[in-house]
């Protein structure tokens, strides 16, 4: 009690604050999510989510470098195809943009983890995460097929990691058994598990132009007033064979990373999402706020909150301060 106790003893200097830290940030906490278009020599920045851009699958190389250098040690691709249609083909076309991304970056630099985004949104004309039914309601047996196709053709193409984000149920399951069948039992899931269904996502659907033409997505996303619900999708998920289980929005979340961290013992991921991205990057554009320190002090939050690993936009910039020794 004080006198006795002053916790602020600790607090003195920056090398007792450091000796006392409890939670840090490594670049290789950082998965950095990146979207690939088709051509060359493309790099367009994206209006909704300014310091991040489409990338031709040149560009991508290039940016991965960077990254990797930097010590970011994995990325996630998202594709923007040529033309989309009912059952979104280019998700599952050998030829498809993310395939030529992932043969791209696996020859260039074959150490990068490259992970790839399955769910069909960005691929099919109505914007929905899956196959519809008649009645304008995505059927969910009918979709694990095209998921599993695409997780294949990934897989041909040497990708490292599947992530599913389309929420169906039992997608898991179908996708292990289907990589599995085909000789890719090395090759892990992470799991988008507790996928909210977020406002926060406006900015990404700008990016990916795949905001859905009618409707929404709540009947497959989860209800953002629901934790105990969140529990069940990632028990769920991990009995169906998930490697890593993830939470999506993170900040807003941030007690469904800490519940899921208390009661699960595989790696958990968080994803920091584009509305999260956008709101710092608004602000800070506009001097409101301190958006370095910001930046560095949303990702720290979700890493104490229980998450081990971080989706960010702001992975290239994150890894580069904490390299200088600045945070
Ligand atoms: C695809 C997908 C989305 C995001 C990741 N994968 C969009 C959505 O569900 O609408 C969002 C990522 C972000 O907002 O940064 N289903």
């Amino acid at each position: 009690m004080y006198p006795t106790t002053r916790l602020r003893r600790m607090r003195m200097t920056p090398q007792l604050r450091s000796l006392v830290r409890e939670t840090t940030l490594s670049p290789s906490d950082f998965i950095a999510p990146l979207f690939v278009v088709h051509g060359t020599g493309i790099r367009e920045e994206i209006s909704t989510m300014p310091g991040q851009y489409r990338l031709s699958v040149d560009e991508l190389v290039k940016e991965c470098t960077e990254l990797y250098r930097l010590g970011v040690l994995s990325v996630m691709l998202f594709g923007i195809p040529e033309h989309k249609d009912e059952t979104g083909s280019e998700a599952y076309s050998d030829h498809g943009i993310v395939q030529q991304g992932i043969r791209a970056l696996k020859a260039a630099l074959p150490e990068l983890i490259v992970i790839a985004d399955i769910c069909m949104c960005e691929y099919t004309d109505h914007g929905h995460c899956g196959i519809l039914h008649e009645h304008y309601t995505v059927d969910n047996d009918a979709t694990l097929p095209y998921l599993c196709r695409q997780a294949l053709s990934f897989a041909r193409a040497g990708v490292d990691m599947v992530a599913p984000s389309d929420m169906m149920d039992g997608r898991i399951a179908a996708m292990r058994e289907a990589l599995d069948r085909e000789g890719y039992e090395q090759l892990p899931i992470m799991s988008y598990a507790a996928k909210f269904s977020s406002a926060f996502y406006g900015p990404f659907r700008d990016a990916a132009d795949s905001a859905p033409a009618f409707g929404d997505r709540r009947s497959y996303q989860m209800d953002p007033a629901n934790i105990r619900e969140a529990m069940r999708e990632i028990e769920s998920d991990i009995a169906e064979g998930a490697d890593i289980v993830m939470v999506k929005p993170a900040m807003p979340y941030l007690d469904v990373i800490r519940w899921a961290c208390d009661r699960y013992d595989l790696p958990l991921a968080a994803y920091q999402v584009s509305g999260e991205y956008a709101m710092i990057q608004a602000a800070g554009m506009n001097g409101w706020i301190d958006r370095e320190r910001i930046m560095m002090e949303s990702l720290l939050s979700i890493k104490r909150a229980g998450a081990d690993l971080i989706l960010t936009y702001f992975a290239r910039e994150a890894a580069a301060l904490l390299r200088e020794a600045k945070y």
